[in-house]
């Protein structure tokens, strides 16, 4: 029986029963102003913005179904850029489009700077032969792993073995889908973006340089000097500080000087995480290949790559594609989100990262040196000597940044019950975890400074912390946070905004309860924040900008925030990434792109069938907002028709009175095609007001100038407007 079926019957429905309004319509504009720009859409649960009475929410609300499409507001247009398996550079789009880095040559060229994360592995070997006109032997692969029990270190298998090979073609065209590429645009006479095929155009993949060293990626800082050292604890994969490829590229950010930063976010799936006391990495057999055609991991093992070249901020300069990218060791080996870069002539350059995990940290590099003019290209100069901090939050708004030195004193804190510090067996990798006090005393007392961590001197012991970052962090007392995701500068007034994507907890650790709260101090609160953080020399103060949830619960109404983008009117839009079948956040209908503006969400963008949206980049003059629509159809892969399913919610109106709604949901997605049966891919859409845009007022040629497009016909929409 269809899944379709059997949940219908469960419900005690026919499929006539559930059928509601589709999810297409924006806010009216009849219903009077909303605070947004645009007339908002109307999502799978009531808005305080939604316009609708108390009475109206419970008609509208009763019956809704789910659709598989990029949705934008009444009187904008959305369009397909670029998808998965494009020709772009020597090889393709590749899969699982992140972040987008807008470069602009001129008003009518551009380069797109695109990154390609990870592999969702149903819709990825659907959709496989059509999008790279080759076949893989998925089939045969997937047989033989379940015969090897799941998971196989290629190593062991004999050169000349079927598995082995199997296992290489399968590992190296996942791996040739991921890292960056550089894409060069033209506009179209509408005043769009195409591509436009150049020399410019790029690819950096996962295996760049496995076969030609000189496509190698270069290492800057402490780090190159552990690669480059012959003695050592762990795997020698005989590089030196040369590193092969880049993948799980999450967000970024570009600089002032016009390079891109690309994150390496999520390298635990391919490569072994954990590293020996003086940073060198466990043999790649301890992150064995793993194939079950749902799931595709330890893509490293059949390269033999090192897990200690992996997890580092990698700079690109989309304008010289003859200049290798190069890893920046000084900004630590975590798992990277995203980045923001303030570089303010005189003052030391600061660069702000996340890592995205249950307790992840926040992190601030500082520069030896000052910035002379922000907009040098000699600043990349500036990422290769400095100081890594990591953050400590207070719960009474305040903070302070602690260095991670060798000097630096051990002082864990156990803010859930326990924490994960460096092993104190040092001949062991990884981490051992404090719970309890006297492990805790115990391991203070064994341990005074991070130098008894990470013991050695000069460049090898820096080295090896900063490829230990993480653990480095909790051993120092840096505040275990809530996963932050993206990090951006406030153009008006300097302040760091992070989205942190929700509270929570694993086997690895949790957000600290005393600064990630819900509205009424709930905890763990699963739906996410966006923080503002003003900082000082070597303290800070924050606050929470804006939470998720429903607004039944205080929340604003979006859940699991990820990417952000600021606009010249200091605007936030912001996409969300909530996990797909997560109860928790179900209710909360597919990932979607949200305004936040004068303290409200205003919902501007919903994604197809099972994506997450990603990416959210302007064009100079804001006429065109790019976004990434990543893995629709993870989960289902392909949507057939008739395969949905019915989910049930208890939901409030605007009175807080209880309302049931019951929700159609597709299952799979077809987009971009919209075909029955077609395989989804990833791809990059512009989304663009339809409307003309009003003439630019006299004089006014400035970003913020009106014209922007998101500003309503007529209106002014200048910050001072
Ligand atoms: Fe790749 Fe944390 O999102
Ligand atoms: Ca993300
Ligand atoms: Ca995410």
């Amino acid at each position: 029986m269809k899944r379709r079926t059997l949940l219908i019957q469960l419900l005690g429905l026919g499929a006539a029963g559930v059928a509601g309004p589709a999810l297409a319509g924006s806010r009216s504009a009849a219903v009077g102003p909303s605070g947004a720009p645009f007339p908002p859409l109307l999502g799978p649960i009531p808005l305080p913005d939604d316009g609708l009475s108390a009475a109206e929410q419970q008609r509208h609300y009763r019956r809704i179904r789910l659709v598989d499409r990029l949705q934008v507001p009444e009187g904008y247009r959305a369009d397909v850029l670029l998808s998965w398996g494009d020709r772009l550079g020597e090889g393709a789009m590749g899969f699982n489009n992140d972040y987008l880095a807008f470069t602009p040559l001129g008003s009518d060229r551009a380069l797109l700077t695109i990154n390609f994360e990870y592999i969702s592995a149903i819709p990825w070997c659907a959709g496989y032969a059509e999008a790279r006109g080759r076949e893989l032997p998925f089939a045969p692969l997937i047989a033989a792993m379940e015969q090897a029990g799941g998971s196989v270190d290629a190593a062991s298998l004999e050169a000349s073995s079927p598995l082995r090979q199997q296992i290489a073609t399968v590992a190296a065209a996942a791996l040739e889908d991921l890292g960056i590429g550089v894409a060069e645009l033209v506009r179209t006479a509408d005043g769009g973006w195409r591509h436009q095929p150049g020399k410019r155009d790029r690819r950096v993949h996962g295996l760049s340089g496995v076969d030609d060293p000189a496509q190698r990626l270069r290492v800057s800082g402490p780090a190159a000097a552990v690669f480059r050292r012959q003695q050592r604890l762990g795997f020698n994969d005989g590089l030196a500080d040369q590193v092969i490829g880049t993948f799980a590229n999450c967000a970024g950010g570009t600089t002032p000087w016009g390079t891109v930063l690309s994150a390496e976010e999520n390298v635990q799936t391919q490569v072994v995480e954990a590293v020996y006391a003086d940073g060198s990495s466990p043999a790649p057999a301890a992150c064995p290949f793993r194939f079950d055609g749902r799931r595709l991991a330890g893509l490293g093992n059949p390269f033999q790559l090192a897990g200690n070249k992996y997890g580092w901020m990698v700079e690109i300069n989309p304008q010289r594609p003859e200049l290798p990218p190069v890893k920046h060791s000084w900004l630590g080996r975590f798992r990277h989100e995203a980045v923001a870069v303030r570089a303010l002539a005189g003052q030391p350059l600061q660069v702000y990262s996340g890592c995205d995990r249950h307790g992840g940290h926040l992190y601030r590099f500082v520069s030896a040196e000052p910035v002379a003019d922000p907009r040098d290209p000699a600043n990349s100069r500036l990422l290769e000597a400095g100081r890594l901090e990591v953050a400590q939050f207070n719960a009474d708004g305040t903070g302070r940044w602690l260095p991670l030195d060798p000097a630096t004193a051990i002082a864990p804190q156990r803010t859930n019950g326990s924490v994960s510090v460096p092993h104190s067996d040092r001949g062991q990798p990884g981490a051992e975890r404090l719970s309890s006090d006297a492990e805790l005393e115990r391991y203070c007392r064994r341990f005074r400074t991070l130098a008894d961590l990470y013991p050695g001197g000069g460049e090898e012991q820096m080295g090896a912390i900063l490829i230990d970052a993480h653990l480095a962090a909790n051993a120092i007392g840096a505040t275990p946070t809530a996963r932050p995701e993206d990090t951006e500068l406030d153009p008006r007034n300097g302040d760091l905004l992070i989205s942190f994507t929700m509270g929570g907890s694993d086997e690895g650790g949790s957000a600290d309860p005393a600064i990630f709260r819900g509205p009424e101090g709930q905890t763990p609160w699963p739906f996410g924040w966006v923080m503002r953080l003003s900082d000082g020399d070597k303290t800070f103060r924050w606050q929470m900008a804006a939470t998720g949830g429903t607004p039944w619960e205080g929340g604003l109404g979006f859940a699991n925030p990820d990417n952000l983008a600021i606009d010249s009117r200091g605007d936030i839009w912001m996409v969300t990434d909530r996990s797909m079948g997560d109860s928790a956040t179900d209710v909360f209908g597919n990932n979607a792109c949200w305004l936040l503006s004068g303290g409200e969400a205003h919902l501007f963008a919903t994604g197809p069938m099972e994506c997450e949206l990603c990416g959210p980049c302007f064009d100079s003059d804001e006429t065109t907002l790019f976004l990434a629509v990543q893995h629709p159809g993870e989960r289902n892969g392909a949507h057939r028709a008739g395969e949905e399913e019915i989910q049930a919610f208890q939901l409030k109106d605007r009175s807080g009175a209880p309302l049931e709604q019951l929700r159609q949901v597709p299952l799979g997605s077809n987009w971009p095609s919209g075909v029955p049966g077609r395989n989804p891919r990833p791809a990059i859409a512009m989304v663009r007001r339809i409307r003309p845009a009003p003439p630019a007022a006299p004089g006014r040629r400035d970003r913020s100038g009106a014209g922007a497009w998101w500003s309503a016909p007529g209106a002014g929409a200048g910050p001072d407007g």
